[in-house]
């Protein structure tokens, strides 16, 4: 059985543009393969810990290979259980809206809290950091309210958005990654047009997916 995690970035709920194309993928994919098992996360609606002092003594200690004391220990652990459930999933669906020319900081947030040594990621002194994650897949929704990558750059904003999040994917071990892009949202003289030409392009990928 496949399991999908469907982390949603945006807190505009169903006003979400991003996790309106998202579920239009998702509808598509989940007709197509019965067995798939659907874990939706929407981050602005679950308790995310502090990334605090605690927490990164925690991370340190682990990269060095020192022992935890009991606070660092519970920091931990609280972690581990975070990060689990995103180590399950087989595949990621991302619906995420620039925001600032990057990412809502509510999943950078959880990155900084799954994105863990030992868990995500190893770190060699000679060669590097090296994903731990293997055969995952990542579908990343990714809209702009004025950004597309045809308009002028810087004028029309600088993408720190797919940029970031595929390298922190690529860090983790996942490298096989899709996007649909639906930029902009806003500066386009049809943005209903424009909504369900992108719904249109998820649908499309969606299918080709379902022979993943
Ligand atoms: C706090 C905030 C910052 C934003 N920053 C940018 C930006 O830097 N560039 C851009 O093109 N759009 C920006 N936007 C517009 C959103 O990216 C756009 O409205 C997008 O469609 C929102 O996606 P959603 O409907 O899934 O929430 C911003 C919106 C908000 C609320």
């Amino acid at each position: 059985m496949t399991k999908l995690l469907f982390i949603q970035a945006s807190p505009r709920g169903e006003q979400s543009k991003s996790i309106q194309v998202a579920q239009a993928y998702l509808d598509v994919l989940k007709a197509t393969n019965p067995t798939l098992e659907v874990d939706v996360l929407p981050l602005w609606g679950t308790e995310l810990p502090p990334f605090d002092g605690d927490k990164a003594a925690a991370k340190v200690n682990v990269i060095l290979g020192q022992k935890q004391n009991a606070v660092q220990k519970v920091a931990w652990e609280q972690v581990v259980e975070i990060a689990s459930r995103f180590i399950n999933a087989d595949r990621y669906l991302f619906a995420v809206p620039m925001w600032n020319g990057t990412l809502p900081y509510r999943l950078k947030h959880y990155i900084d809290i799954i994105h863990q040594p030992g868990l995500l990621f190893g770190l060699k002194p000679e060669t590097g950091y090296f994903g731990l994650l293997e055969n995952k897949h990542a579908t990343l929704v990714l809209t702009a309210g004025a950004y597309a990558d045809s308009f002028p750059s810087p004028a029309f904003g600088v993408d720190h958005q797919s940029t970031y999040l595929k390298s922190w994917l690529n860090q983790a071990g996942v490298t096989a990654i899709d996007d649909l892009r639906f930029q902009p949202t806003i500066l386009t003289a049809d943005p209903q047009g424009a909504l369900e030409q992108a719904k249109q392009a998820a649908v499309d990928l969606a299918k080709a997916h379902a022979r993943i």
